[in-house]
């Protein structure tokens, strides 16, 4: 079944709510679905191709508007191979080892022959939730992007910004513009603005998120930790992450126990906290504060935490000084706060509590 059609299925049988934008979008998700499996695109020799792959789409709206689930429902019924969905963090994380990697097999070939090997992989890819803010990526993906283009790939991404906002204000932005051109010439950008943010929608909230910060917060929080790990401390542990150990504070049946400035005054990144998310199925987090603009590399730290949580499908159980709307207001990065203070929302549901939890397999 195409993705408008299985879009259209779920709506008839109530497991959607209706939505002209997300229809419009599952109508342009089809129609690649069709080009990419129409057969006959690659030449008769094999070795030429005869016409050029069809454009990918770039999926960006605000949060909840049902970009990721519209690109799932796509990869999920479209028939290429060899296909890969990755969210974005993971996928550059994999790009940092192959390029270190080839850089020193085949200097000065590196990024074309790490996107080789992507193609290996896969003919399409969809990326969830692209976003720029390192510049070490910034750096990298117009070379990449070029790169992969060049091998055919199909790319289909959800983001939070039109392609003309990503990296803004960024270090040495010009580098990176060569990037949305790319983006722009290879890719048609579609906006999913639909009014209803669903994640905010639905259902009602369990107990995992304590505010105002006080002792009652704590208490609660305390009860919660026993409850989940049947002890009132964890033991102290360690976690690997590319050759550096971690420290874990406390450890007990799979969930760890941090402070909030052990996690996010401490200078971690995102290979750090996708290793916590798929190490532990739950996530203790003790005394997340106000988010000011002075606290703007803790801010970010945090919404990081909070993506590679998500993702996993990992639980997070916190006393926070506000509730997430309040937490971070005005400042740099306050506009990728939105999506993290949904997500925190979401977070709480029953729903969100009771998926299992998803880490990624190592690869051997
Ligand atoms: N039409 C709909 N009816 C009911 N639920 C929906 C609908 N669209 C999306 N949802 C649900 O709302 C939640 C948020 O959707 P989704 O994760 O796809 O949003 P998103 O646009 O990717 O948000 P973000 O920018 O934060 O990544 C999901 O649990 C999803 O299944
Ligand atoms: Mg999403």
């Amino acid at each position: 079944m195409h993705p408008a059609e299985r879009y259209r299925a779920l709506v008839a049988e109530k497991k959607l709510t209706g939505d002209r934008a997300q229809e419009r979008v599952s109508a342009a998700l089809e129609a690649l679905a069709t080009k990419l499996e129409t057969p006959g695109r690659k030449s008769l020799f094999g070795f030429r191709r005869a016409a050029p792959p069809p454009r990918g789409l770039y999926i960006h709206g605000p949060v909840g508007r049902g970009k990721s689930m519209l690109m799932d429902l796509f990869y999920e019924n479209v028939a290429v191979v060899p296909k890969r969905r990755v969210h974005f963090h993971d996928f550059m994380a994999d790009v940092h080892v192959a390029v270190k990697h080839w850089r020193q097999e085949d200097p000065g070939n590196e990024i074309v022959r790490t996107a080789e090997g992507i193609r290996t992989n896969a003919a399409l890819l969809c990326f969830d939730e692209f976003q720029v803010q390192d510049i070490a990526d910034a750096m990298i993906l117009a070379r990449l992007f070029e790169a992969l283009f060049e091998a055919d790939i199909v790319v289909v991404a959800t983001s939070n910004r039109h392609p003309r906002a990503l990296y803004e204000n960024g270090i040495n932005r010009q580098l990176f513009l060569p990037a949305i051109g790319l983006i722009e010439k290879h890719m048609d950008v579609m906006h999913l603005d639909g009014p209803i943010d669903y994640r905010l929608a639905h259902l009602e909230r369990a107990r995992v998120y304590f505010t105002p910060l006080s002792a009652e917060a704590t208490g609660a929080l305390d009860a919660v930790w026993h409850d989940l790990t049947g002890t009132a401390k964890g033991e102290p542990s360690e976690l690997e992450v590319l050759g550096r150990k971690l420290k874990v504070p406390e450890l007990a049946r799979g969930a760890a126990r941090f402070t909030f400035d052990e996690l996010c005054v401490a200078a971690l990144g995102p290979q750090d906290f996708l290793a916590i998310a798929d190490a532990f199925h739950a996530i203790v987090v003790k005394d997340i504060p106000l988010l000011t603009a002075e606290k703007r590399n803790e801010a970010k730290r945090f919404v990081t935490l909070i993506d590679a949580l998500y993702e996993r499908s990992a639980k997070l159980i916190c006393t926070a000084a506000a509730p997430p709307a309040d937490l971070y207001r005005a400042g740099d990065g306050s506009f990728e706060f939105e999506r993290t203070a949904s997500r925190l929302v979401e977070m709480q549901t029953p729903e969100y509590l009771g998926r299992s939890h998803k880490p990624k397999l190592k690869e051997t």
